[in-house]
């Protein structure tokens, strides 16, 4: 698989697109990506005493911690994952145990080389598939067994060949009228009976309850593998046809093997792991309770997989020393130093988001890809309504984002949804009866709409 060539700056830059501010924290993920390829150049000596550095993202809620994390794991081609340290308790309490992060990194691995081949065979796939469309216009003319050729006797058995001999250029005259057919899209619509393989899993249902998921999932693959593969007759269109075939072609000429070693390599050598919400499991010094205790047991089976071992997945094992980590977390009551020691040292790369600004709010509403205001209108565009908004409404929304923030709690630029919400809820109900169908908000709109809410603390606390 391709690791990233993107250089440091080509990977900020198009975080950029997406995310405002925060240069500290690009800088340093673009780097961390950087030093992955870096690594691949050395020879293989050097190379496995160069283990990853990985990064602490600390910053306050709702400032872009996880959306650089989303859009890192888009830009990269790499194995990633993204997991929530709360989502996990120590082995034995209920939930999922810490090692199920390789075994989903393994997955994703999986999936990625998997969808890489089959893109590969792509051609050879739907060329195979068009066959079996043709299979079932044209079924091909068996042998013939003909029985009354039997039952007379050799003698007619020489006719009985005769009309075999006729049935194959009318066959393939079929074939190739029906391939005309097929090419110029005239059958496109055409419904067929074609058979599929029946993907339900009527086993599961039965361990309803038991932690299926705490065994990787291995023994349901293998629950199902034992069962016969079920098949079932469906009417479906060509074109629907054409697709569960050429998948069906694409995964047989896939070797699953293969893609197993290379995905475990690419998780292995490549693979990143976002740590989500990391200061949720740190506690306070001093402050142990029972708790806590286990918020202390999770960190404590973090630490082996950022260290550095081997896990076992349906894939084979992965060593999970060079994975790159990448951990995240508000740390409004507790401090990185109060993770435990043996962690903190394993995250030597911290930056600190800053929190935005009112200027940082306005750009954050117009300038991403897909800025909030873009979002709205575009969601109103299909209901026929022009949505347009003019600067000093803008500049208005950012500022009071700010004055709510301050005032109750500083939710970042989560802010700027709820705020938005509330502003475009009328126009949002009464979008499908409009009969003027161009709505511009300027600043005594936004005034209208919010003024009242943001001006008392109250409403403003259960409002937006
Ligand atoms: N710097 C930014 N640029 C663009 N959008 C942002 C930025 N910061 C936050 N947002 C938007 O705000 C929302 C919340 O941001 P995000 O999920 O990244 O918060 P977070 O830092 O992970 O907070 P938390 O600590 O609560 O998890 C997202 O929808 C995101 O689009
Ligand atoms: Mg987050």
């Amino acid at each position: 698989m391709q690791i990233n060539e993107q250089t440091p700056r080509q990977i900020v830059e198009e975080l950029d697109k997406y995310v405002i501010g925060q240069a500290q924290a690009k800088r340093a993920v673009a780097l961390a990506l950087r030093n992955r390829w870096r690594s691949r150049q050395l020879d293989d000596a050097m190379r496995d005493d160069v283990i990853p550095k990985n990064i602490l993202m600390i910053g306050s809620t709702g400032v872009g911690k996880t959306e650089i994390a989303r859009r890192l794991a888009k830009l990269v081609k790499a194995p990633f994952v993204k997991v929530e340290a709360t989502k996990f308790t120590e082995v034995g309490y209920v939930g999922r145990d810490v090692e199920s992060i390789v075994r989903e990194l393994a997955e994703t691995a999986v999936r990625m080389v998997r969808k890489e081949r089959m893109e590969a065979v792509r051609e050879k796939a739907e060329q195979l598939a068009e066959e079996r469309i043709l299979d079932t216009f044209v079924p091909e003319t068996k042998p013939s067994t003909n029985p009354l050729g039997r039952l007379f006797g050799a003698a007619d058995s020489a006719a009985a060949k005769v009309v075999e001999e006729d049935a194959e250029p009318k066959y393939k005259a079929g074939r190739a009228w029906c391939k005309k057919r097929l090419d110029a899209g005239e059958l496109e619509d055409e419904l067929i009976e074609i058979e599929v393989e029946d993907q339900g899993r009527p086993m599961v249902g039965m361990f309803a309850g038991s932690s299926l998921e705490s065994m990787g999932g291995d023994l349901q693959d293998m629950i199902s593998g034992l069962m016969p593969k079920k098949h079932k007759r469906r009417k479906v269109a060509v074109k629907e046809a054409r697709k569960i075939f050429a998948q069906e072609e694409a995964a047989k000429l896939v070797d699953m093997d293969e893609v197993s070693t290379e995905a475990i390599q690419a998780a292995e050598k490549s693979g990143i792991v976002f740590l989500d919400e990391i200061d949720k499991v740190a506690v306070k010094d001093g402050q142990m309770s029972g708790h806590d205790v286990s918020r202390e047991g999770v960190q404590r089976d973090i630490l082996p997989i950022v260290e550095g071992s081997t896990v076992m997945t349906k894939y084979g094992p992965v060593k999970t020393d060079h994975v790159l980590f990448i951990a995240a977390g508000a740390f409004h009551t507790a401090k990185p130093s109060d993770l435990i020691p043996e962690l903190q040292g394993r995250f030597p790369i911290r930056v600190e988001l800053d929190s935005l600004k009112e200027e940082d709010f306005r750009r954050i509403l117009v300038e991403p890809k897909n800025a909030l205001l873009k979002q709205y209108q575009a969601l109103l565009a299909t209901e026929g309504v022009e949505l347009a908004f003019t600067d000093d409404a803008i500049q208005r929304i950012a500022a009071m984002a700010c004055e709510v923030n301050a005032q109750t709690e500083n939710i970042g630029a989560r802010r700027l949804h709820t705020i938005m919400e509330k502003l475009l809820e009328q126009v949002s109900f009464d979008a499908p009866e409009l009969d003027e169908k161009k709505v511009v908000v300027d600043a005594a709109y936004v005034e209208e709409k919010l003024s009242e809410i943001t001006e008392s603390r109250d409403l403003s606390r259960f409002i937006l």
